[in-house]
């Protein structure tokens, strides 16, 4: 049966997930800004083969109350909690939300501030880059994970269809996450250089002592994370998603807001709070603060 997900934030990570339900013969439904119209758009991906996809998608302003399945959550980390704001007026608090932005602290907000919602999180690491508005070519294949943070009951079967895993428990998988965001996207935000660059001997110290830091933020989180193998994933990304210009590294070019509260800052602060050293990543916070002039959290 065609399943209807709405999608909050029509980024390339949006715009990806869009066309592989639509793929899978489900309707994805786009919530825009609350001053928008609904109107349908053409949309277009450039798959990794290099076949093009095209596809009309409805758009809905995020006030107005829609049918849906369940939503999911692409904005960037800092506009998650305002994007949402809207929906929640309307959405039956047993609809399932998912959190896939970046980063961390918006998703834990979020459920402690609106217990009486249904919330889920999860991550995926494929590379998108935004063409056009509605235009987007997926650059690289990634790991897809989705599990419960509060949530209860089934997500849609149509997450499965498009590549989400189940995780009972989704904490660590959103800490490695964490991880391969926490090295790869201020290094490349601050180098102005691609994924693959930092698969290069020449950064190795660097990562080296961001995966120490990160590792032992984690263990002192409860998270059973070792620096190898952060370093390892780190590395595994980088390569397979070497053309790929990092969101960060995208933001800071088009001089707008960064991730970096909810990624180096939110490591800084978990380091703070439990008296541990997270230089290497405070280093990073200052300088890609610095290059953006603004971020937000
Ligand atoms: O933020 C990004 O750019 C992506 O999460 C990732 C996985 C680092 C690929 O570029």
């Amino acid at each position: 049966m065609a399943t209807t997900l709405a999608i909050l934030g029509g980024g390339a990570i949006g715009q990806l997930l869009a066309m592989d339900l639509c793929q899978h013969r489900h309707s994805p439904l786009l919530l825009t800004r609350p001053e928008t119209t609904a109107r349908i758009i053409q949309h277009q991906l450039q798959r990794l083969d290099g076949s093009i996809q095209q596809a009309s998608l409805p758009h809905a302003p995020s006030n107005q109350p829609q049918h849906c399945d369940a939503v999911l959550v692409t904005t960037k980390a800092y506009q998650a909690e305002s994007a949402l704001t809207p929906v929640l007026a309307w959405l039956p608090p047993s609809t399932p939300i998912v959190l896939l932005h970046n980063g961390m602290g918006p998703q834990q907000r979020l459920a402690q501030r609106f217990p009486e919602h249904n919330w889920w999180a999860g991550m995926l690491t494929d590379g998108a880059l935004k063409l056009e508005s509605h235009s987007v070519r997926h650059t690289g294949q990634g790991v897809r994970y989705l599990g419960p943070l509060s949530g209860q009951g089934q997500l849609p079967d149509a997450l499965t269809e498009i590549g989400f895993i189940s995780e009972a428990a989704i904490l660590p998988r959103l800490w490695q996450k964490l991880a391969v965001n926490a090295l790869i996207n201020p290094l490349t935000a601050c180098y102005g250089c691609t994924n693959g660059e930092l698969a290069r001997p020449g950064h190795r110290a660097e990562l080296q002592r961001l995966s120490d830091e990160l590792a032992a933020v984690a263990k002192a989180e409860g998270i059973a994370m070792e620096a190898e193998q952060i370093l390892a994933w780190c590395l595994s990304v980088a390569e397979a998603t070497c053309s790929n210009r990092s969101s960060m590294l995208q933001d800071v070019s088009a001089k707008r807001p960064t991730e970096i509260d909810a990624i180096s800052g939110f490591v800084v602060e978990r380091a703070r709070a439990h008296g541990l050293c997270a230089d290497a990543h405070r280093h990073n916070l200052d300088r890609v603060s610095q290059l953006s002039g603004c971020t937000k959290t």
